[in-house]
């Protein structure tokens, strides 16, 4: 990537439920501060829109200020000011998008509506600058499972999406049901460390094309938690539920990449920093000759510093977005 804002620019995150805000000079992630709610949301098994909206109003401005002195950067020398402004709750976006836009009117710089997926996938340049498109990019997180083709930056081509839930929604439904907080992905592998992934035969989705499907999962989890109750072997139930979420992930994956003959891999997003995914994908990339890079593990769940490091790149083109731009639940990666 040769095309960086030189300056110091400050990003921020509040799509979903982590108000997270960082300094970015080119290529560098000068602080990435990250305030999780999670605490706040599991008493309710999930995140609350409402609730994290107001928890984002909280945090905004001392995560701000922590970002701004672990850089030791202040708010002149910002060149330019950027905020995830969709997918997400439209009320959580709101917060950190009036943030960004109010610095960027009061010490007159521009500001950069990201998309939050676009910031997934730039993840990768925190632990592997070199990467370059074409690359095909997985990204498996609590909202989004998609496969996207990068034949650039701003070059996006959708080649698969999950139909139903997303791999992370999965992950976090099936600790639910095995009584796990929210959110569960991570506790679930835990669990699963020392189970027996065969034990338990749990249904794989074999879509014809790129697509997954993971519902039929989630049905049988539930299933299979209520008839057995307490007899439940724990340990080997989680380990075959992970391994019923990761292998349609590899075989999808590596199938598309073979039919676009694409030999580089990225994974991005929450799911990413499931250590069996990443042994399972390695192995996988072993076996075909592919290239397999994963985002550094503070980068792989939301994070302000993915977001900057898009808005960097974007800043580097020249881009910015109108003080008009609004917020959005849905949206499709841009095409620059
Ligand atoms: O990327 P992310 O922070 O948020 C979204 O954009 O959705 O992903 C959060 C998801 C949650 O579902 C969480 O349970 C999952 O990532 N996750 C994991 C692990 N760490 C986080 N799932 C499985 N294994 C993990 N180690
Ligand atoms: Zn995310």
């Amino acid at each position: 990537m040769k095309h960086w804002l030189e300056e110091p620019i400050l990003a921020i995150e509040t799509s979903c439920d982590e108000t997270s805000a960082a300094i970015v000079k080119g290529p560098n992630i000068l602080s990435n501060v990250i305030s999780s709610q999670i605490t706040t949301h599991q008493k309710w098994g999930g995140v609350v829109p409402e609730v994290a909206a107001r928890a984002h109003v909280e945090s905004l401005l001392p995560v701000v200020e922590e970002a701004l002195d672990n850089a030791k950067v202040t708010l002149e020398d910002v060149a330019g000011f950027c905020a995830t402004n969709r997918p997400g709750l439209v009320g959580a976006l709101s917060v950190g998008v009036s943030g960004a836009k109010s610095f960027a009117l009061y010490y007159d710089r521009p500001w950069l509506g990201i998309h939050h997926l676009e910031g997934h996938i730039w993840s990768i340049l925190g632990s592997n600058p070199n990467v370059k498109p074409n690359f095909m990019c997985l990204i498996v997180s609590g909202g989004h499972t998609e496969l996207v083709l990068v034949s650039g930056f701003g070059k996006y081509e959708l080649v698969g999406q999950t139909v139903d839930d997303a791999a992370g929604e999965a992950f976090d439904k099936s600790a639910r049901c095995l009584g796990l907080p929210y959110p569960g992905g991570k506790l679930l592998e835990e669990l699963a460390t020392n189970g027996n992934p065969g034990a338990y035969k749990l249904p794989q989705a074999n879509l014809a094309g790129f697509d997954f499907s993971l519902s039929g999962l989630k049905t049988a989890v539930w299933r299979q938690v209520d008839s057995e109750g307490a007899t439940l072997r724990r340990e080997d139930f989680a380990a075959s539920v992970q391994e019923s979420i990761i292998r349609p992930l590899v075989k999808q994956t590596f199938r598309a990449m073979e039919s676009r003959e694409i030999s580089v891999l990225c994974v991005c997003g929450g799911v990413s920093a499931n250590q069996k995914l990443r042994n399972e994908f390695q192995k996988e990339a072993d076996r075909r000759g592919a290239e397999l890079y994963f985002p550094p593990l503070e980068l792989c769940t939301d994070n302000a510093a993915m977001i900057g490091i898009v808005g960097s790149l974007r800043f580097g083109l020249g881009l910015k977005s109108s003080f008009d731009e609004d917020v959005s639940s849905q949206a499709d990666l841009p095409f620059l």
